[in-house]
């Protein structure tokens, strides 16, 4: 089935139309095996994410079936009001193809403290949208926690300043390892690929018209997103390392080492280990 922004959001959310074009398909296996279509669910994403902003502990096993090494290093720091992570940037003539990150999702709780919901982090891949800042893809996991203290985990995907949707028919728990890739074809046109590593459950999607990208900054981020025209309140959430966080380019490939770290100050900070490992945590 070919997606678009009118067969998803029917008319309560006819104003994101006006943004792009952007259509999709989607496919997902379980253990190689065809997800039917009829059993593929997206709904509208909950937090709007049109704005694009500007460890402690021992380090955990990989993902599973691969092997990492760890070792502390110092990237350059940067702050900002609703990123943290690593933002590694790539002069435009030798543009990013594909991003990878693998991670898992954490376990959220209320913030001691803080009185005023919804709470949520979001843990995602993306490309774009630092230095280029007019579109952004992007795609991960995010956990929500309403004034009831219900926590609902969703896995999640956007292209910037496109409207965002959850795969509702993906499940996530706090401690799935994910592991994201975006490959772009061209500036408007990607696969984006998520894989749950403990299950081997795999979804697909192939997107086109997508807002233009320039394909310059890649992406391993934990967000406190945005909800309405606000910053949602950030939950403390358990660390999140981005493994395996590599980028390929036209000439050579790019990881963290060297990627500018963003902190939000006062709640959550990151650090890079290695140049393939990152560790973001909620202070
Ligand atoms: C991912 O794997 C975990 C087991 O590690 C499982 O509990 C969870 O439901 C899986 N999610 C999907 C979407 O397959
Ligand atoms: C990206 O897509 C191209 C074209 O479809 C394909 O040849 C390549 O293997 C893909 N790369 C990754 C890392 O998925």
């Amino acid at each position: 089935m070919r997606w678009t922004l009118a067969t998803l959001l029917g008319s309560a959310l006819v104003a994101h139309q006006a943004l792009a074009d952007l259509s999709f398909t989607v496919e997902a296996t379980r253990k190689g095996v065809r997800i039917p279509q009829s059993e593929i669910k997206l709904v509208p994403f909950e937090f709007g994410r049109s704005r694009i902003g500007h460890g402690h502990g021992t380090p955990p096993p990989g993902p599973p079936g691969r092997s990492s090494s760890k070792m502390r290093r110092a990237n350059p720091s940067a702050t900002s009001a609703n990123w943290c992570g690593s933002v590694n940037t790539t002069p435009s003539n030798n543009p990013i193809k594909v991003v990878h990150g693998a991670f898992q999702h954490p376990t959220c709780s209320p913030r001691a403290g803080v009185t005023t919901f919804p709470q949520a982090a979001a843990n995602w891949v993306g490309i774009d949208g630092d230095s280029w800042t007019s579109a952004l893809l992007q795609s991960g996991t995010v956990c929500k926690i309403s004034s009831n203290g219900a926590i609902v985990h969703e896995v999640w995907w956007q292209w910037v300043p496109s409207a965002a949707f959850t795969i509702s028919s993906m499940p996530v728990q706090p401690d799935d390892w994910f592991d994201i890739t975006i490959n772009t074809t061209s500036t408007t046109a990607a696969q984006v690929t998520i894989i749950n590593l403990s299950q081997g459950h795999s979804y697909t999607l192939s997107i086109t018209n997508g807002p233009t990208l320039a394909r310059v900054n890649a992406d391993w981020v934990v967000e406190r997103p945005y909800y309405g025209s606000g910053l949602v309140s950030f939950p403390s959430f358990t660390d999140v390392w981005f493994d395996e966080a590599w980028a390929t380019r036209t000439t050579g490939s790019l990881g963290i080492l060297g990627a500018k770290q963003f902190q939000i100050p006062g709640l959550c900070a990151s650090q890079e280990w290695d140049d393939t490992h990152e560790v973001s945590w909620s202070l």
